[in-house]
């Protein structure tokens, strides 16, 4: 099939890139020129693992290709993705211009074809209830007829970064959304090679498509904000969470997924998704309110390791040096927006510490957004030299299993604040370190610690 992507970010190209993988023509459109420029000779603009197979392999076969020239990728497909962004306006509902804008666009050059084509137009941004409604009328608008020239389907993306290929690829579902039988006929053939294992293609209104995205996202920011909250219950009644997690997660109900406590969510689409569909329901007269409370307590959760920080070292952090571990909002990717780890940093800086941080992927991504009022660290041990504390944000395999030998010797004092519960605190302790974790209780640590490589 012949498939237009319009945005070419984390969504776009990776939709783009797999989609090619399976044979289409895939022609991806950003109006960022140096990003499809870089695209263009071959290199990646985001890291994520296994898309750079794929993605060498759609451009040595031609298959994949990337412009700037929106004519020319609507004249050539039919069916036209836009995977454009949806950040939050004003009021924390989502902001539209960027797809309308390009519906718009869209539509004046269909409108303008000697013998007009039919087209499918995918919404795979997510976006609120309602706005296939509203694309579509974008359409007609420019007088073209639903049904004869085109149709607009939601099609909600349900990809992690981080497995964002693997994802797409073995989808454990593919939702679409839309009241024409013949663009759920092409869409279903467009995604029958990525569910040959089984997983089912739900056929579905646009609307309860719409809905089925921000249902999901909420639902998994609301799972991992009530493992928070019982994590700092656990913190003022001597419970450890980590055992809870086990003893809830193998109620089949509740799953294993999910219930990791740690310094909150980020990333560029649960906060968001969450404050637009608050947002929708208030729209409609409705007060969601357990959403209200865990955008409250994801907010509160993010803050919690500065307030740990600050107060071990008696409300001022004035010539403290900070090493900070992982900037990513999560592993596996260089995304750092809404990263708890820069709310940590920004916590830090304001109490007067001067912070040096390392990750693997996200210095970059970091840099843009920080710039230098931090220092980057050449690698994990070299932001522990001379530094007062480690503070954990990111739990990168990496971190997992480091040196901790070598670890106690770079560090001024052995005390680390771990906001993913990477290591075992009673091993810490014996290893001599003023381990802080969440949820989970602290061992002062034994005056005369033993090696615990290997085992923490
Ligand atoms: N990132 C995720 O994990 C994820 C997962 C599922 C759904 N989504 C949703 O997918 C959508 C896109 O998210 P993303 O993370 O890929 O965003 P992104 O910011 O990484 O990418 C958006 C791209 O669109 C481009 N763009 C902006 N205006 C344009 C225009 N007029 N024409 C062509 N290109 C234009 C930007 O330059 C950018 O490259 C959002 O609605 C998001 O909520 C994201």
């Amino acid at each position: 099939m012949k498939i237009a992507i319009i945005g070419t970010g984390y969504v776009g190209l990776v939709t783009g890139t797999c989609f090619a993988e399976m044979g289409n023509e895939v022609v991806c459109v950003d109006i960022d020129a140096a990003k499809i420029e870089r695209l263009r000779s071959g290199k990646l603009t985001i890291f994520e693992p296994g898309l750079e197979l794929f993605f060498e392999r759609g451009l040595r076969e031609r298959r994949l290709r990337f412009t700037t020239d929106l004519a020319e990728a609507v004249a050539t497909s039919e069916v036209i993705f836009l995977a454009l962004p949806t950040p939050p306006g004003e009021d924390g509902s989502a902001d539209l211009s960027y797809v309308l804008g390009v519906a718009e666009d869209i539509g004046r050059l269909l409108a303008a074809e000697e013998a007009s084509r039919y087209r499918i137009l995918v919404n795979k941004s997510t976006v609120p209830v309602g706005t296939a409604e509203r694309v579509r009328a974008v359409l007609e608008a420019a007088g073209l007829k639903a049904g004869q020239h085109f149709d607009v389907v939601s099609n909600p993306e349900f990809l992690r970064e981080g497995v964002a290929v693997e994802d797409f690829m073995k989808p454990e579902r593919v939702i679409i959304g839309t009241g024409s039988r013949r663009a759920a006929e092409i869409m279903t053939q467009l995604y029958e090679p990525f569910v040959r294992q089984g997983n089912p293609i739900l056929v579905m209104d646009e609307r309860s498509a719409e809905m089925t995205k921000y249902a999901a996202n909420a639902f998994l920011a609301t799972k991992i904000t009530f493992m928070n909250e019982v994590a700092n219950v656990c913190d003022r009644v001597g419970a450890n969470v980590d055992k809870i997690r086990i003893g809830i997660g193998l109620d089949s109900r509740i799953g294993k997924h999910f219930l990791y406590a740690g310094i909150g969510f980020g990333g560029s689409c649960f906060p968001k998704d969450v404050q637009a569909l608050a947002r929708t329901a208030q729209a409609y007269g409705y007060d969601f309110e357990i959403l209200e409370a865990v955008l409250r307590v994801n907010d509160r959760q993010r803050r919690l390791l500065v307030d740990r920080v600050v107060d071990y070292f008696g409300g001022d952090l004035t010539g403290r040096r900070i090493a900070v571990w992982g900037l990513a909002f999560k592993p596996n990717t260089d995304d750092v927006r809404e990263a708890p780890s820069h709310v940590v940093i920004r916590g830090l800086l304001e109490h007067g510490a001067e912070v040096v941080a390392f990750d693997p992927e996200a210095i970059e991504t970091t840099r843009a957004v920080l710039g230098d009022v931090v220092s980057y660290a050449e690698d994990d041990y070299a932001a522990l030299q001379g530094a007062d504390a480690l503070v954990i944000c990111t739990e990168w395999n990496e971190f997992r299993r480091p040196d901790f030998d070598r670890m106690r010797l770079l560090l001024k004092q052995p005390v680390i604040f771990d906001g993913r519960n990477l290591y075992d605190p009673v091993r810490m302790a014996e290893g001599g370190f003023d381990y802080y974790s969440i949820g989970r209780p602290h061992y002062a640590p034994v005056a005369n610690p033993v090696s615990i490589n290997g085992k923490a």
